[in-house]
């Protein structure tokens, strides 16, 4: 494999999740960044994702004996460190060469869920070995041929993984304009991808998106549950009605997305999704919340809104690329490190308390920049 990227490990200088973007940047090549950084069409839901943080505010309280507050969780009969866990993500060697070794070992060190993305670039055996016991998931893209689909049901399952987790919002690639313009292919072996669709050369996404079956419905949710016999979560609901089909296929959980705004343009920030889905759940199933968590505040409004867990993306790819495991690592302590600094100020001692926390919604148009860059006076 001839494709070059960055090979660093050790820790990296950074502010806020925000900084290592355009760091990033510069150890990333071109199309891959691209391909990692961009959103679908005008880019329009992606940036929508950070922003829709600002329509709901944390109220501080005060005088409530909060001292050193716990983000510890326990789900499904583990102990993780935080409710941030780590969403699936497509060959992560196109950042680091270490690829999922690094980010797995990263996320077991910090403590909490890694998500197996049915296009990573290191087989499963070798990312289970290097999560150490840590809880893994497995995202399934479904294919069209059940003869496959029963295939990795049954190797995932050998690997331990405790549960599955259905990509339902991709039944096509989104219309990813910055990769056309860069013409970017996937440079690097996928083994799943590899081993089932052993033609596909050049593995374009349009490649692997053909061998998807596009006409996903509750039958296959319910077909997952009942072979694989493990906990099945549905990601893509933003609507009350998804979430009923999901459920009523017999969906163990919901997990919250637009796909990091890869998907559909167009379509609502996951934030202003969250509390509809919520209502719709009532408490029946767990919530997994991503696309566009950025910062601890965002953790915690998602965490109020309904989430159980609340899922990050791209900058711990981008931590991957420019520290391997110990800059993923230190993706998830920041993060987790501005949480408890809000659940302190916010007057919350425990994750439960934040659940409970009474959010208030912005009177205002909160037409404010994202990016903490724009804020700068120099
Ligand atoms: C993704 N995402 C994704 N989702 C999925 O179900 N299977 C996959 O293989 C991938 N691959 C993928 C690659 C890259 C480069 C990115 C950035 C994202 C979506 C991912 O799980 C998650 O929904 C978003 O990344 C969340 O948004 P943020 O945190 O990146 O804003
Ligand atoms: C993506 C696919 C792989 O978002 O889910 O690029």
């Amino acid at each position: 494999m001839d494709f070059k990227t960055s090979n660093a490990e050790g820790p990296v200088e950074f502010v806020n999740v925000f900084d290592l973007e355009k760091m990033a940047q510069k150890v990333v090549p071109k199309g891959a960044f691209g391909y990692i950084a961009s959103g679908a069409g005008d880019t329009f839901t992606l940036h929508e994702n950070i922003r829709s943080f600002n329509h709901k505010l944390i109220v501080p309280h005060s005088l409530k004996g909060v001292e050193d507050p716990s983000t510890e969780v326990v789900y499904d009969g583990d102990t993780l460190t935080s409710p941030i866990i780590m969403a699936p993500v497509a060959a992560h060697k196109l950042a680091n060469e270490q690829g999922e070794l690094a980010s797995a070992k990263g996320v077991s060190e910090f403590g909490t869920i890694f998500t197996t993305s049915s296009y990573a670039t290191t087989d499963i055996p070798e990312i289970t070995q290097s999560l150490n016991g840590t809880p893994q998931w497995f995202q399934f893209y479904y294919s069209k041929d059940d003869g496959i689909n029963r295939h990795i049901m049954d190797r995932v399952k050998e690997q331990g993984v405790k549960a599955i987790v259905l990509t339902a919002d991709a039944t096509v690639g989104g219309n990813r304009e910055v990769d056309k313009r860069n013409g970017f292919v996937f440079p690097v072996g996928m083994p799943i991808v590899q081993e089932y669709l052993p033609d596909g050369a050049g593995k374009t996404m349009d490649f692997v998106y053909r061998s998807a079956k596009q006409a996903l419905s509750a039958k296959d949710v319910e077909y997952i549950a009942q072979y694989s016999g493990l906990p099945v979560y549905v990601k893509g609901p933003q609507c009350a009605e998804d979430v009923f089909r999901a459920l009523n296929a017999g969906a163990s959980g919901i997990w919250v997305t637009n796909h990091g705004g890869r998907q559909l343009d167009g379509g609502p920030a996951a934030f202003d999704s969250l509390q509809e889905v919520a209502e719709a759940v009532d408490r029946r199933v767990p919530i997994v919340f991503d696309s566009g968590v950025r910062r601890g505040q965002h953790v915690f409004k998602a965490l109020a809104s309904g989430a159980d867990l609340v899922a990050l993306g791209r900058p711990v790819i981008y931590g991957l690329a420019l520290g391997g495991s110990v800059g993923t690592r230190q993706v998830f302590e920041k993060i987790n490190e501005e949480l408890k600094m809000v659940m302190q100020l916010a007057g919350t001692q425990t994750i439960e308390d934040v659940k409970h926390f009474k959010l208030r919604h912005n009177p205002y148009d909160p037409a404010m920049p994202f990016n903490p860059d724009a804020l700068k006076l120099d």
